[in-house]
């Protein structure tokens, strides 16, 4: 067991996280998407550590992280122009790229792939530490595997206790979701997940982009076990509700809100509009009402519903816009495909 402690990210604590970064150490730092776990990205034993504390299987690659555009070269090799393009208009940011991978990166890091996916964050406490760190950055998120991602030094607490060396609290993220990942090593791009940087803005620069079918689709969606990956799940089992029609959708989920109480079990709702609902005796968390705010607070609300013991989470969502085919994303896998359209 380690000692794990938690500091604020003054520049001081940066420094002592950077050395310990250098040092083979675990260090979970903000960024504006959300918290990462880091470990020296040149070292498959530092690496290693990673995967452990965070239970994550070895087939999962992980992100690595820069400071500087012109250190793209130094993880990835062979960049198309593309690359440069979009590392101009979205680095620093919440933009991953997928690339030919260097020698320099350990096969460890992207799971014995050719490729690996690199982002270079815009949250000055993650620029700092990996320029104070002088190496690359592996991180993924923050969180145990397959739980929801680590919005705040709590969470990540929450989850690696024991596991990891240092937390630098840098508040919580903005944005709230992962980065959009983008593989440029595929013909036509693809988008691997959506994330903070919306699609809509990546198809300006590539208009036959395409996007991987990584979830369900409104028109394809059908509970089918197994064949979902388990991921940003909370311990409540999620009940995801969508349709073209608000008010039919409404209604159906009340119902079932309805029926879950009177079978005994306790259900909380995520309220993705200013309209409390009355007459049910259900635990809530606000999401907010604009996308942005929906997509910071997403985790921590189904983190919240989660310590209050809930057995069940029921959730509305419709928009695919922006950042809101991120949050249909994470809902959906959150749910396990327990969607119901209406
Ligand atoms: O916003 C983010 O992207 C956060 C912050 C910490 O940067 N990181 C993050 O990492 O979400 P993680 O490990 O939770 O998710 C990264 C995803 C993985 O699911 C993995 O499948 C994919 O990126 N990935 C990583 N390397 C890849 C590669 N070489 N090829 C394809 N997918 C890759
Ligand atoms: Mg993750």
């Amino acid at each position: 067991m380690k000692q794990t402690s938690i500091l604020p990210a003054t520049p001081a604590n940066i420094q002592a996280a950077a050395r310990t970064i250098r040092d083979g150490g675990l260090v979970a730092f903000p960024t504006e998407t959300v918290y990462g776990l880091g470990a020296d990205a040149t070292s498959a034993t530092a690496v290693a550590g990673i995967f452990e504390a965070k239970a994550r299987p070895l087939t999962d690659p992980v992100i690595v992280h820069i400071a500087e555009t012109a250190e793209l070269e130094s993880v990835a090799v062979d960049l198309p122009p593309l690359a440069h393009d979009l590392a101009a208009a979205f680095m620093p940011g919440a933009l991953t790229l997928v690339l030919k991978r260097s020698s320099r990166i350990p096969a460890l890091v992207s799971a014995e792939r050719m490729t690996v996916a690199v982002r270079l964050p815009s949250h000055p406490v993650a620029h700092a530490l990996i320029q104070a760190a002088g190496v690359p950055i592996a991180a993924p998120s923050a969180n145990t595997f397959s739980r929801p991602s680590a919005t705040t030094a709590a969470h990540v607490l929450e989850d690696l206790n024991g596991k990891i060396d240092l937390i630098l609290d840098g508040g919580a993220a903005t944005i709230g979701v992962e980065s959009t990942i983008l593989d440029l090593t595929a013909e036509p791009p693809v988008i691997l997940r959506p994330g903070g940087v919306p699609v809509e803005a990546l198809r300006r620069f590539i208009p036959d982009l395409q996007i991987a079918e990584r979830y369900l689709s409104r028109e394809t969606a059908a509970p089918a076990p197994g064949q979902m990956l388990k991921h940003y799940s909370p311990r409540a089992e999620v009940f995801l509700y969508t349709g073209n029609s608000d008010a039919k959708v409404k209604l159906r989920m009340r119902e079932d809100v309805r029926a879950y109480s009177a079978s005994g079990k306790s259900a909380g709702l995520l309220i993705t509009d200013d309209a409390p609902p009355t007459g049910m005796l259900v635990e809530t968390a606000a999401l907010g009402t604009d996308l942005a705010t929906i997509s910071a607070r997403l985790y921590a609300a189904l983190r919240e519903l989660d310590a209050r013991g809930v057995d069940g989470i029921f959730v509305r969502w419709t928009r695919r816009d922006g950042l809101g085919a991120a949050v249909w994303d994470r809902l959906v896998r959150a749910a396990e495909g327990r969607v119901i359209i209406c």
